[in-house]
């Protein structure tokens, strides 16, 4: 990881090297943690934050969900975020904002423990390469199952729920993939390891309903587009058979982007290249983000003080 220098740790700039913890952190043994994944994209008029209230709202939603107060208040949160982009003085970046139960009492309840709250930034380019981009990835459906709804809410971002996801990208990487998909407890497709999915057939996008998934802010966008095009789109059950048959599919995250699905459990997906859908979701929303699409300006937040 290339160091940059400053991070933010609850309300003030720290050196880098100098944002440390204690090794009994309660989150560092039990999970206790909420984090968002955000990007920083260039733009004409300076460097630019993709849907940050959302991120910074879908933090607090985690937090309220997993019993944290938060110590910040969003619209603080966000101030923060644009500080550390500034104060490192980026023009891209990944920006991941941390809230944590920290130092106090042992033991699995955490309530006597103060929420640490800290925002790193640091330049992260496509998360499974370009050529993934570009070419696709191939695929691997998990013999991990997603968390069940009822045992550690998917919809949360913790840190927690990264364990499934750690078990199921190892596994699928050590079989030869580049990527998991997972599929719930009643064997309908959920999601990646750290991404959603979609699928193309006939003409129309289906992605899996909001039940068992992080509900990503980058799904919303890919869905928000594809309507805006004129695509039809449906939220529905998923089998693997449908992935299998589909005419293209791919993964969505801010980590991910849109990442085309070239290959899955050893079958090609539609003709094995990405697909046009796919490639015309890819060349909008690279312009979106980089804020060279009119009509979506409101999702971009500027770096620069005004
Ligand atoms: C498990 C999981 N699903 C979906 C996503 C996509 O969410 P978003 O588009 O908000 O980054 C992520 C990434 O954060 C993830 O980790």
């Amino acid at each position: 990881m290339q160091e940059l220098e400053w991070i933010w740790v609850n309300g003030k700039l720290v050196r880098w090297q100098e944002a440390k913890t204690h090794v009994l952190t309660h989150a560092l043994h039990y999970g206790t943690a909420v984090f968002e994944g955000i990007r920083c994209y260039k733009t004409s008029q300076g460097p630019a934050v993709f849907r940050l209230d959302e991120h910074i709202r879908r933090l607090f939603d985690s937090a309220h969900i997993i019993r944290m107060c938060l110590p910040y208040a969003q619209e603080e949160v966000k101030k923060a975020t644009l500080s550390v982009i500034r104060a490192n003085n980026v023009e891209e970046c990944y920006i991941r904002p941390l809230a944590f139960r920290g130092y106090g009492e042992m033991g699995v309840d955490p309530t006597r423990c103060e929420v640490d709250f800290v925002i790193a930034v640091w330049c992260w380019g496509a998360y499974m390469g370009e050529k993934a981009l570009r070419e696709g990835v191939r695929a691997k459906i998990s013999s991990y199952a997603r968390s069940y709804i009822n045992s550690s809410s998917p919809r949360a971002k913790t840190s927690a729920n990264y364990l499934n996801s750690a078990l199921a990208k190892m596994e699928a990487k050590e079989l030869g993939y580049d990527e998991a998909i997972l599929l719930d407890v009643n064997g309908f497709v959920a999601e990646g390891s750290g991404e959603n999915i979609f699928y193309v057939k006939n003409g129309i996008l289906y992605t899996p309903h909001p039940y068992s998934i992080l509900l990503g802010i980058t799904r919303d966008s890919v869905i928000r587009i594809a309507k805006n095009l004129g695509l039809e789109v449906q939220e529905t059950l998923v089998t693997r058979d449908d992935l299998y048959l589909a005419d293209e599919a791919f993964f969505t995250g801010t980590a991910a982007e849109i990442t085309p699905i070239v290959e899955i459990d050893g079958r090609t997906v539609g003709t094995g290249k990405p697909g046009e859908v796919t490639r015309r979701l890819q060349e909008v929303f690279f312009r979106v983000v980089r804020g060279e699409e009119p009509g979506y300006e409101r999702w971009l937040s500027y770096v620069k003080e005004v």
